[in-house]
């Protein structure tokens, strides 16, 4: 495990970008995982800034995201296939049928995570997995648990995720109650893992994760079993850690 602790979340962005970008540039047709939430707006933002310079070309990648709410339309403001057209998608040149985003509409959920198990597999291996990870320690909506699932699921959402993430919905009740998740070995699979952790409100599940027993009651100390993660944080969720 590397860590790299940026002075500030605007730091973390770009050398998460860097590093997001350098695999670009080596490897065009890269796979990328990518996620939504807070964290990864900035290197979003920094992603497209230098595509705009002409300095990064998404033409050869393709995506394939980590989650998708049950329930949310692809255009529902809140849905995370919403969050990646505004955020990175609709400003790149990445081709639209190279993204994969979970359908959070599918009338039958065992087919859709079949599907999405499928697609994973049919892209033969994510190249950087981007992650960030939830104060209870998730990672994708793998919710704290007793055993890790390990491919694409739909979960019922801890009631801490709910609660922290009704600051996107107009109440607590209009959010969503499950999520179709990819599992932890699909995760585990990826051949680089990029970790984005910001402030101090994740610092002690962040200790916990990578200075702890790997369980499933922090699903992301599962990560110290991966040989190649990279976590770009800022010195607020680092500290405890160095
Ligand atoms: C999102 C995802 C989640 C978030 C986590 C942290 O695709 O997989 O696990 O990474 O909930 O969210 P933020 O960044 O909003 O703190």
């Amino acid at each position: 495990m590397k860590l790299i602790c940026a002075k500030d979340y605007k730091g973390m962005c770009r050398q998460a970008a860097n590093i997001l970008s350098a695999q670009l540039i080596i490897k065009p047709d890269s796979v990328l995982g990518l996620a939504t939430g807070s964290t990864p707006v900035g290197i979003y933002a920094q992603l497209i800034d230098w595509y705009n310079k002409g300095d990064l070309s998404f033409a050869e990648a393709s995506s394939v995201n980590l989650d998708e709410y049950q329930g949310l339309a692809p255009d529902h403001p809140q849905s995370y296939r919403y969050f990646m057209q505004h955020h990175l998608f609709d400003h790149v040149d990445m081709r639209p049928e190279a993204t994969h985003v979970p359908n959070g509409l599918a009338d039958d959920s065992d087919a859709e995570c079949k599907r999405y198990n499928q697609v994973i597999r049919s892209m033969n291996g994510v190249d950087l997995q981007l992650l960030g990870v939830g104060h209870n320690g998730h990672i994708a909506f793998n919710e704290p648990g007793e055993a890790f699932e390990l491919e694409t699921h739909l979960v019922p959402l801890a009631p801490t995720t709910v609660e922290a993430n009704k600051r996107f919905f107009d109440s607590v009740d209009d959010v969503p109650t499950h999520a179709y998740s990819m599992g932890v070995k699909s995760i585990m699979s990826a051949k680089k893992i990029l970790l984005m952790v910001s402030g101090k409100d994740k610092a002690a599940v962040l200790a916990k994760a990578f200075s702890g027993p790997v369980t499933p009651e922090i699903p992301a100390s599962v990560l110290q079993l991966h040989p190649n993660v990279v976590i770009v944080g800022d010195h607020d969720a680092l500290h405890l850690l160095m």
